[in-house]
């Protein structure tokens, strides 16, 4: 296991590129075998839930290659619909297999899915939907059994807009016979870039980032080359590094748009923003006043992966705030490691409670969920002395070289061998 040394009190300057977007290289490498040519997508990012669904992608019989950051998809050969639990309990997203392995094999047989431990995370509106579509399906010992005769379009409404369940119907739905309408769709920018890379395969998807989508269902499908959209979650928590450590910071890659409501509660925190094409320069001097509310929304409201991370933030600003945390039920389980470094935050359900500090100090914390750990280092950045970040494993699964970007803008940080 690896942890983090990190000496804080440092200001961050220079300019860091952001990576791919995880969540949408993830659906996108599910998307991959829903034909049998030879599928690229470029510039994936070094993580290791990307390494997790390559895995998966082997278990099922395709040949998976990786040429730098492009990795190449040939599942001409892939031959079972079957993903053991050792993989699926491993990452959320090898929900969106089942959608594939019906388009392909019109059989899946999967283990619960497993992710960060943020919350229950149900999968009744994926199930749900797949049902409406004219798939069979059985839940026994911990699997989920789905079966059909064939695929045919119908209208889903879905309660919740939720991002795993919009891109699995997608999935399902794109050689249906017939048109899928999904109502109350996700919004998310990762949404509309599964939609760009299904019609670049020769799909009929539109309406991605609205709340309706409409899939007329194909025969075939072809081969791709794609390069995602970049990583709106991975800039927005160099943008709030920068803010918590103090300096300037240019994050290059992502669309501004998509992370617009994060710049607007930076401005809010004092910070100066200045907007390029896909360059997001930050400018923050002297101590910060707290948001008085951040409340987390589907797209286009605030992220929930961005929670944490502005959390620390608050921590250390002037004033008190509120973060409610509207998506999962239990979304503050990092709050006590940052209570450790000092921070004054009292949780209450879905609500916390901070009061901001006028500094942190250096402590020994436990990574527990992939952006709360992220949150951690933030903290260790503006911490006086030393802290140390345990169990990384958390981190590498959305962060790649976190610790050599940091660094480059400035940071004291060191990742060592425990
Ligand atoms: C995706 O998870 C992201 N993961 C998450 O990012 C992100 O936090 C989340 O969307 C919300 O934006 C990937 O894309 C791989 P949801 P997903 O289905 O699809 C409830 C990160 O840090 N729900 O939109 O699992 C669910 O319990 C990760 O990168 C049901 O009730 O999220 C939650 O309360 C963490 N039934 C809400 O919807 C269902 O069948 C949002 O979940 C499905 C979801």
């Amino acid at each position: 296991m690896d942890k983090f040394v990190v000496e804080g009190g440092r200001r961050l300057d220079g300019s860091v590129n952001v990576q791919s977007a995880k969540n949408s290289v993830l659906p996108l490498l599910a998307a991959s075998i829903l034909t049998e040519r030879r599928v690229t997508i470029r510039e994936t990012p070094a993580i290791a839930d990307v390494s997790c669904m390559a895995q998966i992608l082997r278990e099922l019989g395709a040949e998976v290659s990786f040429r730098g950051d492009d990795v190449t998809i040939d599942s001409a050969n892939a031959c079972s619909h079957r993903i053991s639990s050792a993989l699926t309990k491993e990452l959320r997203s090898s929900v969106f297999m089942l959608g594939s392995l019906l388009t392909r094999f019109h059989r899946a047989v999967i283990a619960y899915p497993g992710g960060c431990d943020i919350g229950l995370r149900p999968i009744d509106i994926h199930l749900n939907a797949l049902k409406r579509l004219g798939v069979d399906i059985t839940e026994r010992d911990g699997y989920i059994f789905c079966e059909c005769e064939r695929l045919r379009g119908a209208e889903i409404p879905i309660d919740f807009p939720s991002v795993g369940a919009t891109e699995n119907i997608m999935l399902a739905s794109v050689k249906a016979e017939g048109r899928t309408l999904v109502q109350g769709a996700a919004k998310e920018p990762e949404i509309v870039d599964l939609q760009n890379f299904l019609n670049a395969m020769g799909a009929r998807v539109r309406g991605a980032g609205t709340d309706v989508i409409e899939i007329e269902g194909v025969k075939t499908l072809g081969g791709v080359e794609y390069l995602p959209i970049k990583d709106r979650i991975e800039a927005g928590t160099y943008l709030i590094a920068c803010a918590v450590c103090g300096g300037e910071v240019e994050v290059c890659g992502a669309k501004p748009e998509n992370v617009g409501l994060l710049l607007h509660k930076l401005r809010e925190n004092g910070c100066k923003i200045h907007i390029k094409n896909d360059k997001i320069r930050i400018a923050s001097y002297g101590r910060l006043k707290c948001n008085r509310r951040i409340e987390t929304m589907p797209f286009p409201g605030f992220p929930t992966d961005l929670q944490a991370q502005v959390t620390a933030l608050n921590s250390v600003c002037e004033g008190c705030a509120l973060i409610v945390e509207n998506l999962f039920e239990t979304r503050f389980k990092y709050v006590p490691e940052l209570q450790k470094m000092g921070a004054d935050i009292e949780v209450k359900g879905r609500t916390a409670f901070v009061r901001g500090v006028k500094g942190l100090h250096g402590a020994s914390v436990v990574a527990g969920d992939l952006r709360g750990g992220a949150a951690l280092v933030i903290a260790a950045l503006a911490a006086e002395g030393t802290s140390e970040v345990l169990d990384l494993s958390h981190i590498d699964r959305g962060y790649s070289d976190l610790r050599g970007k940091l660094k480059g803008l400035g940071a004291e940080i060191k990742r060592v061998r425990i």
